[in-house]
Protein backbone atom coordinates (compact mmCIF):
# COMPACT_ATOMS: atom_id res chain seq x y z
CA UNK A 1 0.00 0.00 0.00
CA UNK A 2 1.02 3.65 -0.62
CA UNK A 3 0.60 5.70 2.61
CA UNK A 4 0.23 9.57 0.79
CA UNK A 5 0.50 12.49 2.99
CA UNK A 6 -0.27 16.30 1.45
CA UNK A 7 0.40 19.36 3.07
CA UNK A 8 0.77 22.15 0.44
CA UNK A 9 -1.94 24.82 1.73
CA UNK A 10 -4.59 24.49 4.90
CA UNK A 11 -5.81 21.01 4.12
CA UNK A 12 -3.86 18.32 6.14
CA UNK A 13 -3.96 15.38 4.60
CA UNK A 14 -3.44 11.68 4.83
CA UNK A 15 -4.42 8.46 2.51
CA UNK A 16 -3.91 4.92 1.69
CA UNK A 17 -4.16 4.19 -1.65
CA UNK A 18 -3.28 0.70 -3.65
CA UNK A 19 -0.14 0.06 -5.26
CA UNK A 20 -1.49 0.83 -8.80
CA UNK A 21 -2.59 4.12 -7.86
CA UNK A 22 -5.92 3.63 -9.38
CA UNK A 23 -7.92 3.28 -6.05
CA UNK A 24 -7.97 5.14 -2.86
CA UNK A 25 -8.81 3.04 0.64
CA UNK A 26 -9.22 5.82 2.67
CA UNK A 27 -8.84 9.54 2.35
CA UNK A 28 -9.00 11.99 5.71
CA UNK A 29 -8.73 15.60 4.70
CA UNK A 30 -8.55 18.25 8.15
CA UNK A 31 -9.46 21.57 6.65
CA UNK A 32 -7.76 23.79 8.95
CA UNK A 33 -10.11 26.70 10.33
CA UNK A 34 -7.59 28.92 11.94
CA UNK A 35 -7.47 30.87 9.00
CA UNK A 36 -11.29 31.97 8.88
CA UNK A 37 -11.09 35.31 11.19
CA UNK A 38 -7.75 36.09 8.82
CA UNK A 39 -9.78 36.10 5.51
CA UNK A 40 -6.98 34.28 3.85
CA UNK A 41 -4.64 31.35 4.47
CA UNK A 42 -1.61 32.30 6.55
CA UNK A 43 1.37 30.35 6.11
CA UNK A 44 2.93 30.41 9.59
CA UNK A 45 -0.54 29.32 10.93
CA UNK A 46 -1.04 26.47 8.64
CA UNK A 47 2.73 25.09 9.13
CA UNK A 48 2.04 24.66 12.92
CA UNK A 49 -1.97 23.51 12.51
CA UNK A 50 -0.54 20.78 10.05
CA UNK A 51 2.63 19.89 12.90
CA UNK A 52 -0.58 19.50 15.51
CA UNK A 53 -2.61 17.37 13.37
CA UNK A 54 -0.46 15.73 10.67
CA UNK A 55 0.17 12.37 13.27
CA UNK A 56 -3.89 11.79 13.81
CA UNK A 57 -4.68 12.45 10.49
CA UNK A 58 -2.17 9.72 9.29
CA UNK A 59 -3.37 7.77 11.92
CA UNK A 60 -7.28 8.10 10.60
CA UNK A 61 -6.30 7.32 6.96
CA UNK A 62 -4.52 3.83 8.65
CA UNK A 63 -7.68 2.68 10.58
CA UNK A 64 -10.24 4.08 8.09
CA UNK A 65 -8.41 1.81 5.75
CA UNK A 66 -8.40 -1.02 8.03
CA UNK A 67 -4.65 -1.80 7.62
CA UNK A 68 -1.45 -0.39 9.62
CA UNK A 69 2.42 0.69 9.30
CA UNK A 70 3.41 -2.89 8.40
CA UNK A 71 1.43 -2.55 5.66
CA UNK A 72 3.04 0.64 4.11
CA UNK A 73 5.47 -0.02 1.16
CA UNK A 74 6.04 3.30 0.35
CA UNK A 75 5.53 6.78 1.66
CA UNK A 76 4.31 9.59 -0.74
CA UNK A 77 4.38 13.16 -0.29
CA UNK A 78 3.57 16.50 -1.91
CA UNK A 79 7.19 18.41 -1.94
CA UNK A 80 6.30 21.48 -4.36
CA UNK A 81 4.25 24.12 -5.03
CA UNK A 82 2.98 25.23 -1.81
CA UNK A 83 4.00 26.91 1.08
CA UNK A 84 7.39 26.11 2.12
CA UNK A 85 6.31 25.72 5.57
CA UNK A 86 3.59 23.81 5.21
CA UNK A 87 4.96 21.58 2.81
CA UNK A 88 8.16 20.88 5.16
CA UNK A 89 5.61 19.61 7.80
CA UNK A 90 4.86 16.65 5.18
CA UNK A 91 8.04 16.19 3.77
CA UNK A 92 9.89 15.89 7.08
CA UNK A 93 6.96 13.63 8.46
CA UNK A 94 7.33 11.27 5.16
CA UNK A 95 10.40 11.23 5.83
CA UNK A 96 10.65 9.87 9.26
CA UNK A 97 8.04 7.31 8.69
CA UNK A 98 10.26 5.98 5.39
CA UNK A 99 13.22 5.88 6.84
CA UNK A 100 11.99 4.21 10.62
CA UNK A 101 10.61 1.64 8.17
CA UNK A 102 13.71 1.17 5.63
CA UNK A 103 10.95 2.07 2.88
CA UNK A 104 10.75 4.37 -0.08
CA UNK A 105 9.42 7.69 -0.47
CA UNK A 106 8.41 8.67 -3.39
CA UNK A 107 8.20 12.98 -4.06
CA UNK A 108 4.94 14.29 -5.75
CA UNK A 109 4.21 17.19 -7.62
CA UNK A 110 0.91 18.89 -6.06
CA UNK A 111 -0.28 19.83 -10.03
CA UNK A 112 0.56 16.30 -11.20
CA UNK A 113 -1.40 14.94 -8.18
CA UNK A 114 -4.57 16.81 -9.38
CA UNK A 115 -4.25 15.58 -12.44
CA UNK A 116 -3.79 11.79 -11.65
CA UNK A 117 -7.28 12.31 -8.95
CA UNK A 118 -8.42 11.19 -12.85
CA UNK A 119 -7.53 8.11 -12.22
CA UNK A 120 -8.89 7.62 -9.39
CA UNK A 121 -12.60 8.56 -10.42
CA UNK A 122 -11.68 5.99 -14.08
CA UNK A 123 -9.60 3.24 -12.66
CA UNK A 124 -9.84 1.91 -16.75
CA UNK A 125 -8.43 6.19 -17.81
CA UNK A 126 -4.95 5.58 -20.09
CA UNK A 127 -3.55 8.49 -21.38
CA UNK A 128 -3.04 10.21 -23.96
CA UNK A 129 -5.41 13.09 -22.42
CA UNK A 130 -5.66 16.60 -21.97
CA UNK A 131 -5.71 18.07 -18.48
CA UNK A 132 -6.55 21.37 -16.69
CA UNK A 133 -6.39 21.87 -13.03
CA UNK A 134 -8.04 25.18 -11.85
CA UNK A 135 -8.18 25.86 -8.48
CA UNK A 136 -7.93 28.88 -5.65
CA UNK A 137 -3.87 28.31 -6.35
CA UNK A 138 -3.87 27.29 -9.66
CA UNK A 139 -4.99 27.35 -13.25
CA UNK A 140 -2.48 25.25 -15.36
CA UNK A 141 -2.94 22.63 -18.83
CA UNK A 142 -1.32 19.78 -19.25
CA UNK A 143 -0.29 17.28 -21.72
CA UNK A 144 -0.21 13.52 -20.94
CA UNK A 145 1.09 11.39 -22.92
CA UNK A 146 1.41 7.70 -23.92
CA UNK A 147 4.37 7.18 -21.67
CA UNK A 148 2.81 9.32 -18.68
CA UNK A 149 5.25 12.40 -19.32
CA UNK A 150 3.72 15.22 -18.25
CA UNK A 151 4.15 18.76 -20.72
CA UNK A 152 3.03 21.92 -18.70
CA UNK A 153 1.40 23.76 -21.92
CA UNK A 154 0.21 26.72 -20.59
CA UNK A 155 -0.69 28.35 -17.38
CA UNK A 156 -2.16 31.98 -15.57
CA UNK A 157 -0.13 34.92 -16.47
CA UNK A 158 -1.75 36.63 -13.15
CA UNK A 159 -4.37 35.05 -11.45
CA UNK A 160 -5.66 31.56 -10.43
CA UNK A 161 -9.28 30.84 -12.23
CA UNK A 162 -10.19 30.18 -8.72
CA UNK A 163 -8.79 33.42 -7.25
CA UNK A 164 -10.55 35.56 -10.26
CA UNK A 165 -13.74 34.02 -9.15
CA UNK A 166 -13.15 35.14 -5.06
CA UNK A 167 -11.84 38.62 -6.30
CA UNK A 168 -15.41 39.06 -8.65
CA UNK A 169 -17.71 37.76 -5.90
CA UNK A 170 -15.62 39.94 -3.16
CA UNK A 171 -16.05 42.74 -5.48
CA UNK A 172 -19.77 42.16 -5.59
CA UNK A 173 -20.71 42.11 -2.32
CA UNK A 174 -21.25 38.22 -2.26
CA UNK A 175 -19.17 35.37 0.45
CA UNK A 176 -16.25 33.18 0.30
CA UNK A 177 -15.55 30.90 -1.79
CA UNK A 178 -16.32 33.36 -4.40
CA UNK A 179 -17.24 30.38 -6.65
CA UNK A 180 -20.07 28.87 -5.22
CA UNK A 181 -21.33 32.40 -4.10
CA UNK A 182 -21.50 33.80 -7.83
CA UNK A 183 -22.98 30.67 -9.16
CA UNK A 184 -25.62 30.87 -6.61
CA UNK A 185 -26.27 34.60 -7.05
CA UNK A 186 -26.00 33.51 -10.99
CA UNK A 187 -29.25 31.02 -10.58
CA UNK A 188 -31.61 34.18 -9.93
CA UNK A 189 -30.34 35.66 -13.87
CA UNK A 190 -32.80 33.11 -15.50
CA UNK A 191 -30.30 31.40 -17.87
CA UNK A 192 -29.07 35.22 -19.13
CA UNK A 193 -25.52 34.87 -19.16
CA UNK A 194 -24.21 37.36 -21.89
CA UNK A 195 -25.98 40.89 -20.61
CA UNK A 196 -22.89 41.83 -19.43
CA UNK A 197 -19.63 41.49 -22.01
CA UNK A 198 -16.29 40.45 -20.30
CA UNK A 199 -13.27 39.83 -22.34
CA UNK A 200 -11.38 36.89 -22.66
CA UNK A 201 -7.57 37.06 -22.68
CA UNK A 202 -5.65 35.54 -24.72
CA UNK A 203 -7.61 34.41 -27.93
CA UNK A 204 -5.22 33.77 -30.05
CA UNK A 205 -5.21 29.88 -31.38
CA UNK A 206 -1.71 28.57 -30.42
CA UNK A 207 -1.62 30.69 -27.14
CA UNK A 208 -2.14 28.22 -24.03
CA UNK A 209 -1.87 30.59 -21.55
CA UNK A 210 -4.58 32.50 -19.02
CA UNK A 211 -4.99 35.76 -17.83
CA UNK A 212 -7.77 36.75 -15.64
CA UNK A 213 -6.70 40.28 -14.88
CA UNK A 214 -8.40 41.87 -17.33
CA UNK A 215 -11.88 40.79 -16.21
CA UNK A 216 -11.57 42.28 -12.78
CA UNK A 217 -10.67 45.59 -14.21
CA UNK A 218 -13.73 45.18 -16.41
CA UNK A 219 -16.00 44.67 -13.58
CA UNK A 220 -14.91 47.29 -11.77
CA UNK A 221 -15.64 49.65 -14.31
CA UNK A 222 -18.73 48.15 -14.60
CA UNK A 223 -19.64 48.54 -10.96
CA UNK A 224 -18.29 52.31 -10.84
CA UNK A 225 -20.23 52.97 -14.15
CA UNK A 226 -23.28 51.48 -12.78
CA UNK A 227 -23.48 52.95 -8.85
CA UNK A 228 -24.71 51.19 -6.26
CA UNK A 229 -28.68 50.74 -6.80
CA UNK A 230 -28.33 49.41 -9.79
CA UNK A 231 -25.88 46.75 -9.17
CA UNK A 232 -27.72 45.74 -6.75
CA UNK A 233 -30.15 44.71 -9.32
CA UNK A 234 -28.30 43.91 -11.68
CA UNK A 235 -26.36 41.61 -9.35
CA UNK A 236 -27.82 37.94 -10.96
CA UNK A 237 -26.74 39.40 -14.51
CA UNK A 238 -23.37 40.83 -13.31
CA UNK A 239 -22.65 37.62 -11.29
CA UNK A 240 -23.64 34.90 -14.38
CA UNK A 241 -21.84 36.75 -17.00
CA UNK A 242 -18.58 37.40 -14.65
CA UNK A 243 -18.78 33.23 -14.30
CA UNK A 244 -19.72 32.68 -17.96
CA UNK A 245 -16.56 34.47 -18.99
CA UNK A 246 -14.42 32.54 -16.41
CA UNK A 247 -15.87 28.87 -17.93
CA UNK A 248 -15.21 30.08 -21.23
CA UNK A 249 -11.79 31.00 -21.04
CA UNK A 250 -11.10 27.53 -19.12
CA UNK A 251 -12.92 25.82 -21.92
CA UNK A 252 -11.86 26.98 -24.80
CA UNK A 253 -8.48 26.54 -23.80
CA UNK A 254 -9.08 22.77 -22.95
CA UNK A 255 -10.71 21.82 -25.69
CA UNK A 256 -7.73 24.21 -27.87
CA UNK A 257 -5.39 21.70 -26.50
CA UNK A 258 -7.17 18.99 -27.05
CA UNK A 259 -7.36 19.72 -30.44
CA UNK A 260 -3.79 20.69 -31.22
CA UNK A 261 -2.32 17.36 -29.56
CA UNK A 262 -5.13 15.43 -30.67
CA UNK A 263 -5.97 14.23 -27.17
CA UNK A 264 -8.99 11.70 -27.13
CA UNK A 265 -9.74 12.45 -23.79
CA UNK A 266 -10.24 15.58 -21.28
CA UNK A 267 -9.52 15.87 -17.37
CA UNK A 268 -10.39 18.97 -15.39
CA UNK A 269 -9.75 18.89 -11.45
CA UNK A 270 -9.52 21.55 -8.82
CA UNK A 271 -11.92 23.27 -6.93
CA UNK A 272 -13.36 25.00 -9.89
CA UNK A 273 -14.27 21.88 -11.07
CA UNK A 274 -17.34 21.81 -8.52
CA UNK A 275 -18.91 24.59 -11.25
CA UNK A 276 -22.02 23.52 -12.67
CA UNK A 277 -21.46 25.86 -15.62
CA UNK A 278 -18.26 24.53 -16.49
CA UNK A 279 -19.43 20.60 -16.25
CA UNK A 280 -22.50 21.27 -17.62
CA UNK A 281 -20.78 22.87 -20.87
CA UNK A 282 -17.77 20.56 -21.19
CA UNK A 283 -20.30 17.78 -21.14
CA UNK A 284 -21.84 18.72 -23.84
CA UNK A 285 -18.85 20.35 -25.75
CA UNK A 286 -16.83 17.20 -25.87
CA UNK A 287 -19.66 15.31 -26.55
CA UNK A 288 -20.36 17.10 -29.95
CA UNK A 289 -16.85 16.93 -30.67
CA UNK A 290 -16.34 13.19 -29.63
CA UNK A 291 -13.92 13.68 -26.78
CA UNK A 292 -13.81 11.64 -23.68
CA UNK A 293 -14.48 13.67 -20.50
CA UNK A 294 -13.23 13.09 -16.90
CA UNK A 295 -14.05 15.32 -13.59
CA UNK A 296 -13.23 13.65 -10.37
CA UNK A 297 -15.94 13.52 -8.00
CA UNK A 298 -15.52 17.18 -5.79
CA UNK A 299 -13.72 15.42 -2.77
CA UNK A 300 -11.00 14.56 -4.76
CA UNK A 301 -10.98 17.77 -6.99
CA UNK A 302 -9.97 19.82 -3.76
CA UNK A 303 -6.61 19.10 -2.38
CA UNK A 304 -6.31 15.77 -1.06
CA UNK A 305 -3.49 13.07 -0.29
CA UNK A 306 -5.56 10.56 -2.36
CA UNK A 307 -4.13 12.02 -5.61
CA UNK A 308 -0.79 12.48 -3.92
CA UNK A 309 -0.72 8.28 -3.89
CA UNK A 310 -2.05 8.00 -7.20
CA UNK A 311 0.93 9.85 -9.12
CA UNK A 312 3.07 8.16 -6.61
CA UNK A 313 3.56 5.08 -9.39
CA UNK A 314 4.52 7.50 -12.14
CA UNK A 315 6.38 9.46 -10.20
CA UNK A 316 10.57 8.19 -9.57
CA UNK A 317 11.30 6.45 -6.30
CA UNK A 318 14.23 7.66 -4.09
CA UNK A 319 15.10 4.22 -2.27
CA UNK A 320 15.66 3.98 1.53
CA UNK A 321 17.59 6.11 2.44
CA UNK A 322 18.91 8.48 -0.35
CA UNK A 323 15.64 10.90 0.42
CA UNK A 324 17.35 12.54 3.90
CA UNK A 325 18.29 15.69 2.02
CA UNK A 326 15.17 15.86 0.00
CA UNK A 327 13.54 19.59 0.44
CA UNK A 328 10.32 21.10 -0.49
CA UNK A 329 10.23 23.60 -2.82
CA UNK A 330 7.62 26.48 -2.63
CA UNK A 331 7.60 26.73 -6.99
O1 LIG B 1 -8.84 23.27 -5.02
P1 LIG B 1 -9.45 24.20 -4.04
O2 LIG B 1 -10.49 23.67 -3.10
O3 LIG B 1 -8.39 24.86 -3.10
C1 LIG B 1 -7.23 25.54 -3.40
O4 LIG B 1 -7.12 26.26 -4.39
O5 LIG B 1 -6.34 25.38 -2.54
O6 LIG B 1 -10.08 25.40 -4.86
C2 LIG B 1 -10.75 26.46 -4.25
C3 LIG B 1 -11.31 27.35 -5.33
C4 LIG B 1 -11.88 28.65 -4.78
O7 LIG B 1 -11.34 29.72 -5.52
C5 LIG B 1 -13.38 28.51 -5.00
O8 LIG B 1 -14.01 29.74 -5.27
C6 LIG B 1 -13.44 27.59 -6.19
O9 LIG B 1 -12.36 26.68 -6.03
N1 LIG B 1 -14.70 26.85 -6.23
C7 LIG B 1 -15.63 27.01 -7.21
C8 LIG B 1 -16.73 26.20 -6.86
N2 LIG B 1 -16.45 25.59 -5.68
C9 LIG B 1 -15.20 26.01 -5.31
N3 LIG B 1 -15.58 27.73 -8.33
C10 LIG B 1 -16.66 27.69 -9.12
N4 LIG B 1 -17.77 26.98 -8.85
C11 LIG B 1 -17.86 26.21 -7.74
N5 LIG B 1 -18.96 25.51 -7.48
ZN1 LIG C 1 -4.41 22.18 -5.07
Amino acid sequence: MILAIETSCDDTCAAVVEPDGRRALSNVVHTQTEHERYGGVVPEVASRAHLERLDGVIEKALADADTDLADVTRVAVTVRPGLIGALLVGVATAKGLAYARGLPLVPVNHLEGHVAAAYLADPTLEPPFAALIASGGHTALYFVDADHEMRLLGETLDDAAGEALDKGARMLGLGFPGGPALEKAASFAGGDLTRYDFPVALKERDNLDFSFSGLKTSLLYKLKALGEERVREELPYLAASYEAAVVEALLRKLLRAADLYEAPTVVVAGGVAANTLLRRTLEEESAKLGVGLVVPPPELCTDNAAMIGAAAPRSPTLAYPTYLDLNARSI
